[in-house]
Parts: structure tokens; C-alpha cells; sequence
């Protein structure tokens, strides 16, 4: 078993689709073990995106990160980093494959609708940015 964290982000809320994301999570065998929706500070999405911070799209994807609510999710199952990052599909909507949420619903390279966890590593550090562990089912 093994964890990652998911955002639907200011698009995804904004849009209605919070729940066209999880029902392609529970179809496939994804479990959700903590859940809730957060409206980012400034600080909160610098912190949580530090690792992108020399990258010229950084001041405008942490605007956009506070724009609006997010849903963040800890989500749960076998191999669940690549499965979700799969059923998400590429970070640019238009390299993304049929079928996957960003090519359903991402209308840009920025708003691309949702965030998944790239490696464990990374999992746990996002995880615990926003979970701490009474908040997560076990
Ligand atoms: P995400 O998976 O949350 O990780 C970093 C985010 O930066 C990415 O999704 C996009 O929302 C955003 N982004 C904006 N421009 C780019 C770009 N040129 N390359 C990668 N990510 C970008």
C-alpha cells in the first residue's frame, strides 16, 4: 500500500468536477483517507511549490493556487503515485492521453485541474504539509 497526496485545484472547484475526480478515484481502486477543502495563502502555496521557485511560472501557478478553494485529498492504494498520476495524465492538457482528467477538463498547462505526488519522497513531504497524522484514516 502506499500514499500520495491529490489536489483539485481553484479550476476544478470553481468548475464543479470535485466529484467527476473522485468517482475516477473509487472506480479504480483508489481509496480516499483524509479529505478537505483549504483556501492557500500566499505563503501556504510558495511553501508547498518551493521546489519550482526559479521556474518562471512559479509567481503566476501561486496566484493561481489562491485564487480559490482547493480540495486536498491523502489518497490510498497498490502503486497509487503512478495510477493516480496515470488516470491524471500529463501536466500539459494536450500531451495528455484519452480518458485521463486533464485531457477531459484541464483548459491549460497551468490550470490543469489537479495535483498528484511525483515519488514517494515527495508524497510524504506533501502529505504532511497539509495532514498531520489523526487526520488520516488508518
Ligand atoms: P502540478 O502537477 O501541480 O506541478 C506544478 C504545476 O505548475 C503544474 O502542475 C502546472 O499547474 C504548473 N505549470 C505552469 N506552467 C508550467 C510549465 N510550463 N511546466 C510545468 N508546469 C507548469
Amino acid at each position: 500500500m502506499e500514499r500520495t497526496l491529490s489536489i483539485i485545484k481553484p479550476d476544478g472547484v470553481s468548475r464543479g468536477i470535485i466529484g467527476e475526480v473522485i468517482k475516477r478515484l473509487e472506480n479504480n481502486d483508489i481509496s480516499v483517507k483524509a479529505m478537505k477543502m483549504i483556501h492557500m495563502t500566499q505563503p501556504q502555496a510558495e511553501g508547498f511549490y518551493a521546489v519550482h521557485k526559479e521556474r518562471p511560472f512559479f509567481e503566476s501557478l501561486t496566484a493561481f493556487m489562491t485564487s480559490g478553494p482547493v480540495v486536498v485529498m491523502v489518497l490510498e492504494g497498490d502503486n497509487v503515485i503512478s495510477r493516480y498520476r496515470d488516470l491524471m495524465g500529463a501536466t500539459n492538457f494536450k500531451e495528455a492521453a484519452e480518458g485521463t482528467i486533464r485531457r477531459d477538463f484541464a483548459t491549460d498547462i497551468e490550470k490543469n485541474v489537479v495535483h498528484g505526488s511525483d515519488a514517494p519522497e515527495t508524497a510524504a513531504f506533501e502529505i504532511g504539509y497539509f495532514f498531520n497524522s489523526f487526520e488520516i484514516i488508518s
